[in-house]
Formats: structure tokens, sequence, C-alpha cells
């Protein structure tokens, strides 16, 4: 089990195409479950391989641990790829691991069909709804270099990069300070 320390925005690397894995190995697995600790200690619902600077299509979600319970239902998608979007979209409040404390509304397919491979590198397909649709494909937009902010408004966007720049600098986010500002959400906002 290990933490790993998570890319904070701005950084170009949230903005790079991540590469599709050609080998599901150890490495790979040791990656998911250090990501899925991650993802849990920092207080998040989803994660993406490039957020803890890993340039590789790699995602885990669980929009259903609890604080008190643990984990709940785990997802790990290797290669994702969205075949099919509803019509239907919804909004949530999105929240990011990387935007330490922003959060914005962003409207998305309410249902995604999504093919990926597990693993174990079986070829899976499985349609996610709500809560679970939005962060899988939070998620995804990370493989393909795009964050929550490329969907809202350029004024409200820049506002948000603006104020992280800042604490960049004044080193709000190094690692002897990541129970500060990274820790301060709750479970209700959705962090991903
Ligand atoms: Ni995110």
């Amino acid at each position: 089990m290990a933490i790993l320390p998570l890319v904070i925005a701005p950084d170009p690397r949230l903005k790079t195409k991540s590469a599709p894995i050609e080998k599901i190995d150890d490495g790979i697995k040791k990656l998911a479950a250090d990501m899925l600790d991650t993802m849990y200690r920092e207080r998040g619902i989803g994660l993406a391989a490039v957020q803890v600077g890993q340039l590789k299509r790699l995602l885990v979600a669980d929009v259903t641990w609890r604080e008190e319970e643990g984990p709940g239902e785990q997802y790990v998608l290797v290669n994702p790829e969205i075949v099919e979007g509803s019509k239907e979209e919804r909004v949530y409040k999105e929240g990011c691991l990387s935007f330490p404390d922003q959060f914005a509304e962003v409207m998305r397919p309410d249902t995604v069909r999504v093919r990926y491979l597990d693993l174990d590198g079986k070829p899976q397909e499985k349609t996610f709804e709500g809560l679970l649709a939005t962060c899988i494909q939070h998620e995804i937009d990370h493989l393909n270099g795009i964050v929550f902010v490329d969907h809202i408004s350029l004024v409200k966007r820049d506002m948000i990069l603006r104020k992280l720049t800042k604490l960049k600098k004044a080193g709000a986010f190094e690692p002897d300070h990541v129970h500060g500002p990274h820790c301060n959400h709750s479970h209700d906002d959705h962090v991903l």
C-alpha cells in the first residue's frame, strides 16, 4: 500500500493525452491498488493515473465508499472508451483531486456505455448511470488531457486557475501541507 503524490493544476501533464496500456503486468496492478489507496486517503471518488503522474490509460472509481464503512463498489478500468452516451444530461457539482477545494457545476450525459479491460485483461462493456457515469466521464476526460474546468466558462476557469497558481506558489500543496487543502471537502462534494 502506498499513497502517491497528486499532480496539482496548473500542470502540463493534466493537459496531456495518456497512452494505452499494452500489457497488464504487476506494475499496472500495483499502480491501480496504490491509486485506490490514494483516492480513499484524499477522500475522492475517482482518480485517473495522470493525477499521480503516470500518463497511462487507467482509472479507478468508487462512488459508494463511506468514511465509517470503508470501501464500497470499486471499479478499475484499463483503456476505457465511451461507446455511447445518453441524450439525457445531468448536472453535478464536480471537484477534482488535482484542483483542491475548487468546485463547478458540469453537465454531462446521465448514462454512458463504456468498453474497457479489467485488471485480468478481460474485455468488459458496462453501462454506468448517475454519479458513477459522471465520475467515469470525468476520469476518461483526464486520460484525454481534459479537466472539468474545460467544461465551464472561460471567466470561471481563469478564476480557479489563478487561485491555484497563487496557492501553489505559496507552497500550499507541498507534501507536508497535504492535509490542509486536500481534506477540507466533505464526502458530499464530488471530488473526482
Ligand atoms: Ni479529476
